[in-house]
Order: C-alpha cells, then sequence, then structure tokens
C-alpha cells in the first residue's frame, strides 16, 4: 500500500517549538500575556486592521462579535448556503435566523443578487464567508450593505493570504474573523481573531472576552455584563507568533501547490477550480476542483478512487439548509448541485511533487 497522503498538515519548525517551550517554561505570572500580545501585534499589522483580539476559535470570536453587534432572537443573518456550520452555529446560539443564499458558479462564494433579494426588515448582518480562500465579490456586497444600512462581516476562517484589490480578507468588513485550527494554512491548535477597525466594537467585544468585566472596571472579579471565555492561551500564542513570522513563505508554499494542480487539471474539459480574478490574489487554502455536470465524475466515485490509492478525499461543503436542523433550500440550486461533483485536494506544507502526481493521476484516470 502506498504511503498515506492527508489533506492537511501544519508547517511546524524548530521556531514554533523554541517559542511554545519558552511560553510553557517562562510564559507565566507577569509574562502570562506576552505571546498573546505579541501574536496580536503581528497579525495586525499583517492584516492592516487597527484591533485584534486573540480568541479560542474563529467560531468564539463570530460568536462574540454578533452578539456585540445586538443579533438576537427575531433577526435575520444572511450568509451562503455552501459553508461549514460553524459561521451558522453562533447565528443560532444567538436566537437569530441563518438564511441561506445561493453561491457564484466560480468563487462559490454567496451571490450579491441573491443577498440583495434576501434581505428584509429583520436582516441585521451580512456574513461573507470567503470559501477555500476564494474571495467574495465585496465591492458588491459592501456596496448592498451600505444602502440598507447593514454590517457585512468578514468570515476569512479560510481566507489568511487572500488579498482583495489590494486589501487583505478579513480587512474589509466590520469585522472580521480567523481560524487557526490545525487544519488551517496558519496553526495555534485550536484559536482563532477577531479584527475590526471599529474602536466601539473592539471595546465592546474586549468586554465580552473578559467575561464581561470592561478593562475600565477597578473593583477585582467584578463583570458588569455576561460575557463570553473565548480566549486564547500563552503557549498558543506563542506558537502562532512563529507561524505568522513565517506566513509569506506558508502562503507561497500554498500557492505553489494549488498551481501544480491547476496546470495539470485546469485543462480538463469543464473543469474549474479556486479562482484568482485580476487583482486579487487567492490564499489557496483549499485547492478544489469542481467537473463538468456532463462528465460522469461524482462526489461518491472520487472519494472511492481517493480511498483506494490510500489518500484523504475531503467532500465539498454539503449546502446547510440540506441539513437536518434546517429547511430545505433546493432552489440554491448551484449549492445543492456542485457538491456532488467535487472534491477538496491534499494540499499540506511538506507534500512531495510525487504526492501531487499520485493525486492528479487519479483524476485524469477517471476524467
Ligand atoms: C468558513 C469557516 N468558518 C468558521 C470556521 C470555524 O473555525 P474554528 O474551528 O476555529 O472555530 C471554519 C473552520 O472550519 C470555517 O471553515
Amino acid at each position: 500500500m502506498n504511503p498515506r497522503i492527508h489533506y492537511t498538515k501544519p508547517s511546524i519548525t524548530e521556531l514554533e517549538v523554541a517559542y511554545a517551550t519558552d511560553a510553557a517554561a517562562n510564559g507565566w505570572g507577569d509574562r502570562c500575556y506576552e505571546y498573546i500580545t505579541r501574536f496580536e501585534e503581528a497579525f495586525k499589522a499583517h492584516l492592516g486592521v487597527k484591533y485584534a483580539i486573540a480568541t479560542s476559535s474563529c467560531t468564539g470570536a463570530l460568536h462574540m462579535g454578533l452578539a456585540a453587534l445586538g443579533i438576537g432572537p427575531g433577526d435575520e443573518v444572511i450568509m451562503a448556503d455552501t459553508n461549514w456550520i460553524a459561521t451558522a452555529a453562533p447565528i443560532v446560539h444567538l436566537g437569530a435566523k441563518p438564511v441561506f443564499v445561493d453561491i457564484l458558479p466560480d468563487s462559490w462564494c454567496l451571490d450579491p443578487e441573491w443577498v440583495d433579494q434576501a434581505i428584509t426588515p429583520r436582516t441585521k448582518a451580512i456574513i461573507a464567508v470567503h470559501i477555500y480562500g476564494n474571495l467574495c465579490d465585496m465591492n458588491r456586497l459592501l456596496a448592498i450593505g451600505e444602502k440598507h444600512g447593514i454590517p457585512v462581516i468578514e468570515d476569512a476562517a479560510e481566507a489568511i493570504g487572500s488579498v482583495y484589490h489590494g486589501k487583505r480578507a478579513g480587512s474589509m468588513g466590520r469585522f472580521g474573523a480567523f481560524s487557526f485550527h490545525g487544519t488551517k494554512t496558519i496553526t495555534t491548535g485550536e484559536g482563532g481573531m477577531f479584527v475590526t477597525n471599529d474602536a466601539d466594537l473592539y471595546e465592546h467585544v474586549l468586554t465580552l472576552s473578559n467575561h464581561g468585566r470592561a478593562r475600565g472596571q477597578t473593583k477585582q472579579f467584578w463583570p458588569d455584563r455576561v460575557g463570553f471565555k473565548y480566549k486564547m492561551s500563552n503557549i498558543q500564542a506563542a506558537i502562532g507568533c512563529a507561524q505568522i513570522e513565517r506566513i509569506e513563505e506558508i502562503v507561497s508554499r500554498k500557492r505553489e501547490i494549488l498551481r501544480y494542480y491547476r496546470e495539470r487539471l485546469e485543462i480538463l474539459p469543464g473543469v474549474s477550480m479556486n479562482p484568482e480574478p485580476v487583482n486579487t490574489v487567492n490564499g489557496a487554502w483549499m485547492p478544489t476542483v469542481v467537473f463538468d455536470k456532463k462528465t460522469a465524475v461524482t462526489r461518491e466515485n472520487l472519494q472511492t478512487a481517493f480511498a483506494d490509492e490510500n489518500i484523504d478525499a475531503r467532500v465539498f461543503f454539503y449546502p446547510l439548509s440540506s441539513l437536518p436542523m434546517f429547511e430545505d433550500q433546493p432552489q440554491n440550486w448551484l449549492a445543492w448541485d456542485i457538491p456532488r461533483r467535487a472534491i477538496n485536494l491534499p494540499s499540506y506544507h511538506e507534500m512531495k511533487e510525487s504526492d501531487q502526481q499520485r493525486v492528479v493521476e487519479i483524476i485524469l484516470n477517471l476524467s
């Protein structure tokens, strides 16, 4: 049997190990926040935003940001039907309703046309998720948000390294949220980041993130409101500091892997892969292939072929509206149709060219 090819694995060097070791040995007492502050500063500088709060996950960052915007029972939040549950869960936890709209055929991100049509008096936010590193049409989404007075939020969990017209993914919306889960481009094991340029929103989320204790509050153990506990630890942040120092190298390797697949697979008739429109950079978190409807290639035969070769195949996200806890929205026909003929490809930093060749061969044999 050929050795297993995993779909993702982080790139961990001696730098990450050294910082984590230092945090474990010395990062206590007066120094217990050092790496957290340093990671937040480095992340802000990388992204070009004013404020950042390191969190235990992207889900937690979204939950606090949505809570700070006052989203609650009876409200609606528009998002793409194609997504991981993590973006919808905080909306549901707050008692609001996720409204799922269809995606664009090329970026697989939410279609601004459908977003505009889905707006009601109850709409309180639009969440733009840059799926697999592909960028949402931010100019149109921000214009729609502005027209209706509705904040646009960026879920950039999958889009570190992606750049839209000179601005980094996650830096354009009312707030942005990132994930450093072990499968993501940069990792802290588990972890996330809340970012914004809005000073009031930052203060609000900072208070929420500290169990409702405002930073000006001098009375010890005195929360002014009920908040959350979604903090990142100093040890996790130490790994994050090393990863952000290496961000250029890590993202460029991701892009190199995507380029290799693209050059060999995009030539197949009707195949589409992660797009990179003019004036954008795709951070290439997850190389993805969508096959033409006319071909016989399906999710199921792709999964079988990959499993036979001991390679991880990751299915394209099922439409969230098809999950048992939501109402079917089959009129979102691209979100319902594309996953049936698509697959995510392995793309970890240390992957060898021969590994990529094995992946490519499976697809060429099926097509
Ligand atoms: C688009 C999207 N949003 C949010 C998340 C949640 O990230 P985390 O696991 O850090 O909460 C993920 C991670 O899988 C994701 O892909």
